[in-house]
Parts: structure tokens; C-alpha cells; sequence
């Protein structure tokens, strides 16, 4: 990219419901943070906005429950959000929200705009009403009884349960959150943004970005080239809470929450740079990177590329680097179920290190797939990596070179192969890491530069100054000060991604001010000469018992959550009794104990898991619909009860040659159904 651009850099606005939690660090906060320092290290010209999306229903349901305005809610979690983020340095030059007036007052422009060009269309649809709220329903009111599944509380987009999407009218005996009334469909004017006739524009756009992540690239093909293709979607809602619409008789109406959001990153921008916010967004200068995770692309790749297409004004973004999702412990993360690592109360218990947390996030980051975060990975990656790697060997420069030199930075004097290999390859190191950060290749680029630790560990192990100071002092001085050249780079080209970390490498090498990135291409980053500082402690062990806790406390407030939330057992529904059966039918039926030997999902099939089991009598392939309830990870070695004798049948292309049993509750939950006290594969049920 050519160095006169100017680099907008956005990151997802997250919604005001809630507190942050390593989901979304890890998701779309932490990369943006990594490559925004690193573009500012590099001199380019880069502005680096968020704020929080404070409209949409969840939040209007939130305070429905609380009793509270919506008002209240996000004023709540805006700021719990801001600190937190500003606690792990995701360092953003403004962070704003979609309540402010600049940003009603913007995303009422463009409406009007798109308006003016024709570009939105009014269409009259039914909806839900309730007449005894005596307002239109969002779909999140309406709960009912899914088509599907027949769970009882499926939701008017959504049934929890089998993971169906729906409309309002799909739900069987619907029902109004807001009263318990009964719904009824009434006649509204709604304006579209006519996708349908957008497809060809959005594609020409799609095709003419270069270098996009695959895994973004595909999903949005995929929206282009479905069946019936792109649909008109309503960009107005019967609401009280959102951007008012700015059309004459549309009193009641509000802006759907993803026709304002995005351009809350416009709005963030003229907060910030209210004379010269235009040059990020408009001309061929203008390069935008939104940061996102997966379950925004559409509406970063679509949607609003199409706004903006309308409008016209406006620059098309460059890059949008999706992630995919983080799990926590083998379970997708969930706010509702309270199945998170919160920041504030990670800060609580690990007070200090946020730079671990950054670490063990980048290290794990779901870059291309979905990935797992452990605490088990989380101490491995601290205690082996972040303290016997860098933290050791800062630790050995710096207490050796105070021990001999009083602190002082040797003259190296004439230096041997040995030295010039090592300087030779640390300075190849920001190179590297520079180019899989311009691929945003994370993960590579932090591995890249726990290598410069590596280096200097190797280095301080092969030359060994402790043992040779005895008898050549000036030999052990050019080691260190090699060595104190390998801290130099680290304290570089940490910067993006542990900051804390890299300012007390600063500060021990007393140095001032974030270096450049070309800085880490120079063999001699701290003269000889130099007084060091005092050494500072970098990273602490952490223990068996720490982890352990945390494990536990997740357990706890989960199953707290899910305790608070069951509906006692008397109101359950159960299942009334089926007719009856022979004893020989009884009989013909082959149960036996067996083993999860693997488990994996079946592609394209969200449902789906497909395991190997052992029988006692064979190992043989069982698919089960069971993947919203248990991970792949959690059910390997689990003892299971299987049926055996139910005729093979392919499912999604898979055979399947038997049966799992399960328990379900009245609530849809599901147990599996396993022996106590073990019980061996192959033990005959019945
Ligand atoms: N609030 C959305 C979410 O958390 C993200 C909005 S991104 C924006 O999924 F572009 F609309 F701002
Ligand atoms: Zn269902």
C-alpha cells in the first residue's frame, strides 16, 4: 500500500448489552489493536475508530426486564466497555456511540440521501401488533411454538432450540412478549434497500478486492449465489428506540440497528477529525479495513457496501479481515448462558497482566477456523513461553550485565561468527513479522516474534557469559552486549501486541518514546555505553490452583445462570406417556454400553456430529443431531448407550449404524445417557 494513503481502521461496534469479553478481544479488537500500532510504527497515516452499537431489540429487552430505560442500559455498558477496553491498551483514537447527536444527525443524512436517489423503497408488509401494547412487534416479542421442533418458546427469528431461523408468521400460537397477548397482523409501511437489483454492482465490487481471506470471500459469494439470490431487506422498523426516520408521517419508525451502525463508524470519524474526517472516507486516498468477526460479514460485505454504492460519495472498503469464533473450555462462548471470560473480572483475579491475556489470545486467535481457548493453554503459554522464554531472558541481560558492568552496556570489541550470525538473523525478524501482519496473519507474526526471544536465549546458552566472565570479562561484556541487541529488537517488535510488556523493555533499556518498525532492521539498537535501568519484573508464574479456580468459576456461574433460568420442575412440560409396547418388542431391542473413540462435526451440517465408537463388539460410525449441545472435544471418551440394532441409514452422505439415547428435559436441554460407576463397552443393557 502506498505510503500517502490515509488507513481507516474500524473495529466492530459491539452492542451496549453487556460487558466485553475475550470473544470479541480476540474476535476483532485485539488484530485491529496489533496492526493499528504496527501501521503507526511504520509512519503511516491511520486513524483507528469503535464505539458502542447502542440501538436493536436486544437492548430494548434488556431493559424491559430490568424495569429500566433503554437509556439506562447502554449508558451502563458503554462505559464498562470503553474502560475495558482501554485496561488491555486496545488503543483507539475515539471511541464513541451510536446515541450520540453527531451520529443521529449522520446516519439521518445518509437516510435522507438514499431517499433523495431513490434508493430505499417503501413497501407495505403485515406485521405483528400488539393491541394491548398497541405497538408493532419486533421479532424478538413474539414467541410461539417452533414449526420444527415444537419447542414451546422459539423466538419470531429464531428458535433456540433446533437453531431454525423463522419469521414471526412461522411460529404456531404466537404470543406477544410484552403483554402475553395474542399478536395480530396489521398493515405497515417499511422502506427497503432493493438488494435484489443491487447483485450485479455488489459483485463488481466483491470481484475487484484482491487478497481477502477465503473464508470471507466464500460467505459472501455464497449470499450472492444463492438460489433465489440477494432479497429486499427492510431498513426501517416499527420501534421506539433507534435513529429516528427522517420522513414525514413515519412517527414510530426508527432505522433498522444495521442501516445505522456502520455508519457510526463515519460519525466516530467526524467526532474526531471534524475538519478533515473526509479524507479517510471519500477519494482514492481512503483505504478502510474493517475489523469484524464472521457473524458480521454480510453486513459489512453486503449490506453496507451497497449503502455506500448508493450514496456514492463514499470510498469502498479495502479489507475486511473477518475472524471466525473463539470457544471457551470446548463450548461456544455465550453471554446469555454466562459461559465468558469477562475483562473486568479477568483484571480482578490476574491484576497487571493483560499483556498474558493479549498473548494467549493472539497465540490462539480463530484466524481461519474456529479455535479453542483453555485455561490449561492459557498457564502453558505464561509459564513456558511468556516467562521461561522472554521473561528469562530479559531477566538474564539484565541481572548479568548489573552483576559485572554496574548496568552498562558493553564496547563489543571485535565481534566472533557467533555474534554476527545472531545479529544477522534478528534483524530479519521485523521483516517477517511485518509480512504476515500486512497478510494479517497474526498469529504467524506473534510467533515471529517470540523467535527474537528464542534467539536470545539460544545465543545466551551457546555463549554462556556467566561461565566466561572468569576468565575473559571483555568476551562476557560483547555477549551481553549482543545479547542487550536482542532486547532491543524485542522491545520492537512487541509493541503491537504485548504494549505494557515493550514499554518496561523500553524503560530497562532506557529508552524513550514507541521506536519504528525500521528500527528493528539496525544491528545496534542500544549503544554501547548505555546505563540500563533497573530490571523490571515482566511475567509471573501461574499456578496449578489459579487456573484451576478459574475452570471452576466458569462451571459455577454457568450452572448458576442455568439454575436462575429453568423454569421450576412443576411448570415443565412432560411428555405425556407413548402406548404401549409387547415385552418382545421390549426385547428385540440391542442396547449396549459404548466408548466415544472420536468425534468431529459433519461439514455443513450445524447440527451434526459424526463419532467412532466402540461397541465391545465393533467400532463403528454413529451420526447424532446433538452438536448445539455438546462439542466434538467434550464427548471423546465419554461411556454413551447405544442402540444397536436400528437399520443404517446415510444421513448428510454419512452412515450411521445405530443410535446414541439421550435424556431431554422438558426445556430441550439434553443429557447423555451413561452408566454409572463405568460400566465397559459392551456391556449388555436391559
Ligand atoms: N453490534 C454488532 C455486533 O456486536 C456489530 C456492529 S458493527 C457495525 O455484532 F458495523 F455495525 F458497527
Ligand atoms: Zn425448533
Amino acid at each position: 500500500m502506498s505510503s500517502n494513503k490515509k488507513i481507516m481502521v474500524t473495529a466492530a461496534l459491539p452492542y451496549a448489552n453487556g460487558p466485553v469479553h475475550i470473544g470479541h478481544l480476540a474476535g476483532c479488537y485485539l488484530p485491529s489493536d496489533i496492526y493499528v500500532r504496527y501501521l503507526r510504527m511504520r509512519g503511516r497515516d491511520v486513524k483507528f475508530v469503535c464505539g458502542s452499537d447502542e440501538h436493536g431489540v436486544p437492548i430494548t429487552i434488556k431493559a424491559k426486564k430490568e424495569g429500566i430505560t433503554p437509556q439506562d442500559v447502554v449508558d451502563r455498558y458503554h462505559g464498562m466497555m470503553k474502560g475495558a477496553f482501554e485496561e488491555f491498551g486496545i488503543d483507539f483514537d475515539h471511541y464513541s456511540r451510536t446515541s450520540s447527536p453527531q451520529h443521529h444527525k449522520n446516519a439521518q443524512e445518509f437516510f435522507t440521501n438514499l431517499m433523495e436517489k431513490d434508493a430505499l423503497v417503501a413497501k407495505e408488509t403485515q406485521q405483528y401488533f400488539d393491541p394491548e401494547a398497541s405497538q408493532f412487534l419486533a421479532d424478538r416479542y413474539i414467541t410461539g411454538e417452533c414449526p420444527k421442533c415444537h419447542a414451546a418458546d422459539a423466538y419470531g427469528d429464531q428458535c433456540e432450540s433446533c437453531g431454525t431461523s423463522l419469521s414471526p408468521t412461522d411460529l404456531i400460537a404466537p404470543k406477544s412478549t410484552l403483554s402475553g397477548a395474542i399478536p395480530e397482523l396489521r398493515n405497515t409501511t417499511n422502506w427497503f434497500l432493493p438488494l435484489d437489483e443491487l447483485s450485479d454492482e455488489l459483485r463488481a465490487f466483491l470481484e475487484s478486492r484482491e487478497g481477502w481471506k477465503p473464508n470471507v470471500m466464500g460467505q459472501c459469494m455464497s449470499w450472492l449465489n444463492a438460489g433465489d439470490g440477494l432479497q429486499p431487506r427492510a431498513m426501517t422498523r416499527d420501534l421506539d428506540w433507534g435513529v429516528p426516520v427522517p420522513v414525514a408521517d413515519a412517527e414510530g419508525k426508527v432505522m433498522y440497528v444495521w442501516f445505522d451502525a456502520p455508519i457510526g463508524y463515519i460519525s466516530a470519524t467526524q467526532e474526531l477529525l471534524p475538519d478533515t474526517w473526509e479524507a479517510y472516507w471519500k477519494g482514492d486516498d481512503a483505504e478502510i479495513i474493517h475489523f469484524i468477526g464472521k457473524d458480521n460479514i454480510v453486513f459489512h460485505c453486503i449490506i453496507f457496501p451497497a449503502m455506500l454504492q448508493q450514496h456514492g460519495e463514499y470510498a469502498m472498503p479495502t479489507a475486511v479481515p473477518a475472524n471466525e469464533f473463539l470457544n471457551l473450555e470446548g463450548r461456544k462462548l455465550s453471554t446469555s448462558k454466562n459461559w465468558a471470560v469477562w475483562l473486568h473480572e479477568y483484571l480482578e483475579d490476574f491484576p497487571g497482566q493483560q499483556d498474558v491475556l493479549r498473548y494467549a489470545l493472539t497465540a490462539t486467535m480463530p484466524e481461519t477456523k474456529d479455535n479453542d481457548f483453555t485455561w490449561a493453554d492459557f498457564q502453558t503459554r505464561n509459564n513456558s513461553e511468556l516467562v521461561a522464554g522472554l521473561g528469562n531472558f530479559v531477566n538474564r541481560v539484565m541481572v548479568l550485565t548489573h552483576k559485572y558492568y554496574d548496568g552498562v552496556v558493553q564496547e563489543p570489541g571485535v565481534l566472533t561468527d557467533a555474534d554476527r550470525e545472531a545479529l544477522a538473523t534478528m534483524t530479519q525478524c521485523g521483516r517477517r513479522i511485518a509480512k504476515s501482519l500486512d497478510a494479517f496473519k497474526f498469529r504467524d507474526a506473534l510467533n515471529e516474534a517470540m523467535n527474537v526471544a528464542r534467539l536470545g536465549n539460544k545465543y545466551l546458552q551457546e555463549q554462556e557469559p556467566w561461565k566466561v566472565y572468569k576468565q575473559d570479562p571483555a568476551r562476557a561484556g560483547a555477549a551481553l552486549y549482543v545479547a542487550t541487541q536482542i532486547m532491543g529488537i524485542a522491545s520492537i517488535v512487541f509493541e503491537p501486541f504485548l504494549p505494557t510488556t515493550a514499554s518496561k523493555l523500553r524503560g530497562m533499556l532506557n529508552q524513550s518514546g514507541v521506536p519504528t518498525w525500521e528500527q528493528s532492521n539496525e544491528e545496534i539498537v542500544v549503544p554501547a555505553g548505555t546505563q540500563l535501568g533497573e530490571s523490571a519484573l515482566l511475567f509471573s508464574k501461574i499456578e496449578d490452583e489459579q487456573v484451576e479456580a478459574q475452570r471452576e468459576k466458569l462451571q459455577a456461574s454457568a450452572a448458576a445462570n442455568e439454575a436462575a433460568k429453568a423454569p421450576s420442575t412443576t411448570e415443565k412440560k412432560q411428555m405425556p406417556q407413548k402406548e404401549d409396547i409387547s415385552f418382545d418388542q421390549f426385547m428385540s431391542m440391542d442396547l449396549r454400553v459404548g466408548t466415544i473413540l472420536e468425534a468431529e462435526r459433519v461439514p455443513k451440517a450445524d447440527r451434526l456430529l459424526k463419532f467412532l465408537v466402540d461397541t465391545g463388539l465393533d467400532q463403528r460410525t454413529i451420526v447424532s443431531g446433538i452438536a448445539e449441545h455438546f462439542s466434538p472435544e467434550e464427548m471423546v471418551g465419554k461411556k454413551v448407550t447405544v442402540l444397536m440394532n436400528l437399520p443404517p441409514r446415510k444421513i448428510r452422505g454419512v452412515e450411521s449404524q445405530g443410535m446414541l439415547l439421550m435424556a431431554e428435559d422438558g426445556d430441550g436441554s439434553l443429557r447423555l445417557m451413561t452408566p454409572e460407576n463405568g460400566a465397559d463397552s459392551g456391556a449388555v443393557i436391559g
